[in-house]
């Protein structure tokens, strides 16, 4: 029991759009490459606002959904791998930027792509210990500030956008959890000194890696979800993975016999968003009213690290 209710979402997407095309004019790159391997067709890239900026857009759009009283919330966490500085953590920024009260403990996870996730399960500890109130957290990735824009084979893949959540407490409905870190912390890096080497600041990555890595994580943690839920796939009604590739996907759902359908996919608008791509899922989803009260909803994402972690709860 203790399971997450979600009170509000909110959505904050770049409105600059790049196409494989677009890209295709300033790296050796095109659409017939990108779109058959991944999936992605465009991104979002953000200009002229900070991550902070991005992530207090969508913040304030779940706090007037949810009509929940800032006095109310006892903690903004934000998932970020691409802040706007080291320190202070930018959920403070963004706390102060909405001017929201001095009660509320703010504070900054980099789980990378699993972020938000991580994020929503440190949240549902803190709201145990603060009864009645409510948690803001909030996943916000500026992965084009990190991009270099000479390298084809990450360029392509990472989009910008933030979404947020105001949730509170669900004592009558089960939360099933589970996470891990494997093996192969070079496969996906973001060097932030100088002094670690050359590429600093720029994403680098070993795709083929972490694709095996995210088709084997995503089907354990499938497993094990279910298992400890004695649940079935047929009885999920929604799964959300990680929009990293569409092709891990599909190898997923094909290697279990899941039912496509129930897998959420929107990395053909946006691309690879890191720790805001299963957030942006979830609200745009809740946007779109494709969820209903007691929909079982299955996420599992996979990054940096390399981590997993995947939970199961009711909507
Ligand atoms: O969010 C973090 C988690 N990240 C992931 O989950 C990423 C998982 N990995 C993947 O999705 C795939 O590995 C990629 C989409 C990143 C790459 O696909 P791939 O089929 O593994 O391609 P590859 O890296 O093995 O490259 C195949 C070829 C290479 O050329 P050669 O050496 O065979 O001549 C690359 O240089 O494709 C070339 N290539 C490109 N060609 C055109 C790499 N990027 C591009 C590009 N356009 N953008």
């Amino acid at each position: 029991m203790n399971s997450l209710h979600f009170m509000g979402t909110g959505l904050y997407i770049p409105p600059k759009v790049v196409t494989n095309d677009d890209l295709s004019k300033i790296v050796d790159t095109s659409d017939e490459w990108i779109y058959p391997r991944t999936g992605i067709k465009r991104r979002h890239i953000n200009e002229g606002l900070t991550n902070s900026e991005m992530a207090a857009r969508a913040c304030k759009q779940a706090l007037e959904n949810s009509h929940v009283n800032p006095d109310e919330l006892c903690c903004l966490i934000m998932a970020t791998f691409s802040p706007d500085t080291f320190s202070p953590a930018n959920a403070c920024t963004v706390l102060h930027m909405l001017d929201l009260p001095e009660h509320i403990l703010s504070f900054d996870i980099n789980g990378a792509c699993a972020g938000f996730l991580m994020a929503l399960t440190v949240a549902r500890g803190i709201l145990a210990q603060c009864p009645g109130k409510k948690a803001l957290v909030v996943a916000s990735e500026f992965c084009s500030d990190f991009t270099d824009w000479t390298d084809r084979s990450t360029c392509v893949l990472f989009g910008d956008g933030a979404a947020a959540a105001v949730i509170s407490l669900d004592n009558f409905s089960p939360f099933y959890f589970t996470g891990g870190t494997g093996k192969g912390d070079e496969a996906i890096q973001v060097k932030a000194s100088p002094r670690a080497g050359d590429d600093f600041h720029v994403i680098r990555m070993t795709g083929s890696k972490v694709f095996r890595f995210a088709v084997t994580v995503l089907q354990q943690a499938i497993t094990e979800l279910l298992g400890r839920a004695g649940l079935t796939a047929d009885d999920v009604d929604h799964i959300i993975c990680h929009q990293a590739n569409f092709r891990i996907i599909k190898h997923v759902y094909e290697k279990m016999g899941i039912d496509p359908a129930k897998f959420y996919i929107n990395i053909e608008e946006y691309g690879n968003t890191s720790g805001a791509s299963s957030a942006i899922a979830l609200a745009e989803m809740n946007e779109k009213g494709l969820l209903k009260r007691g929909d079982k909803i299955m996420m599992i994402c996979f990054g940096a690290g390399l981590v997993y972690e995947g939970i199961l709860f009711e909507w």
